[in-house]
């Protein structure tokens, strides 16, 4: 958890936080204090979506808006909408992401063959990103690995590691304490170029989760602390 000195915690957009993944991390952050938005492309969604999780948490924690709006009113944009939907929710809060943070957590995954690995035109999401955002946005690519399952269900320990990969070391740090935040682990895994594994790896526990029979396989870096 960030050293906070009696600051509050930032505000946090959830882009695409009606989904799965995106209110599982809502649910977490909230409970460890941040100031949770939930953005949809409607208003509507996003109430509906909110309510829902506020009724899980017992308190009017989480608020709801559309992307753009949700996404001006953060300092930190999290997105997590499938990849289909990558290129046209980006376009959506270019002008209201810059100077800020964005952690992206989309998998570029080809359905139907979802356990198979597949690496877009640029690379990766987050490289994609990176490039359509410019400069003036600081991209990190984050939670790739950690099953909606396990994060919708306050009392299931996250029982994986997340590896945080952009350029810049403070931005990395930031997306680290929100992985402690949501009971996981953020490991620094270094630059931007470096999302092609977590990006990948979500293909391979998914066929893991398949073969197993199990929901929330993770992954674990052994050798620290
Ligand atoms: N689910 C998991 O366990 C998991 C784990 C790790 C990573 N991920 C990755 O995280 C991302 C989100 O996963 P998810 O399971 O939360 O996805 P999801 O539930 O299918 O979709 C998330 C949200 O994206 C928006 N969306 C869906 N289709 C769209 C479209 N065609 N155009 C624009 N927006 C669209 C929707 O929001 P609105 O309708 O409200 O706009 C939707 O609620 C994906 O890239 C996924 O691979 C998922």
């Amino acid at each position: 958890m960030p050293d906070t000195d009696n600051q509050p915690l930032p505000t946090i957009a959830i882009l695409g936080g009606t989904g799965a993944e995106g209110s599982g991390l809502a649910l977490r952050w909230a409970r460890a204090g941040y100031d949770i938005i939930i953005g949809s492309r409607q208003q509507e969604k996003a109430e509906r979506v909110t309510a829902e999780l506020n009724e899980k948490l017992g308190e009017d924690l989480i608020r709801g808006m559309e992307n753009p709006a949700a996404a001006r009113a953060a300092s930190i944009a999290v997105l997590t909408v499938p990849y289909s939907a990558h290129r046209a929710t980006l376009e959506s809060v270019r002008d209201e992401v810059q100077g800020k943070i964005l952690i992206d957590v989309t998998v570029p995954l080809k359905p139907p063959k979802v356990s198979v690995v597949s690496l877009p035109e640029g690379r990766t999401a987050a490289e994609e990103a990176q490039a359509f955002l410019g400069e003036g946005v600081r991209v990190v690519s984050a939670f790739q690995n950690v099953s909606a399952v396990h994060l919708k269900d306050p009392d299931h320990p996250i029982d994986c590691d997340v590896l945080v990969t952009g350029d810049d070391p403070a931005a990395r740090q930031v997306a680290i304490d929100l992985a402690d935040a949501a009971d996981a682990r953020g490991v620094d895994a270094g630059p931007l170029a470096n999302a092609i594994v977590a990006e990948g790896l979500t293909a391979l526990i998914i066929g893991i989760n398949k073969r197993y029979k199990v929901r929330g396989a993770g992954i674990r870096i052994t050798g620290i602390d």
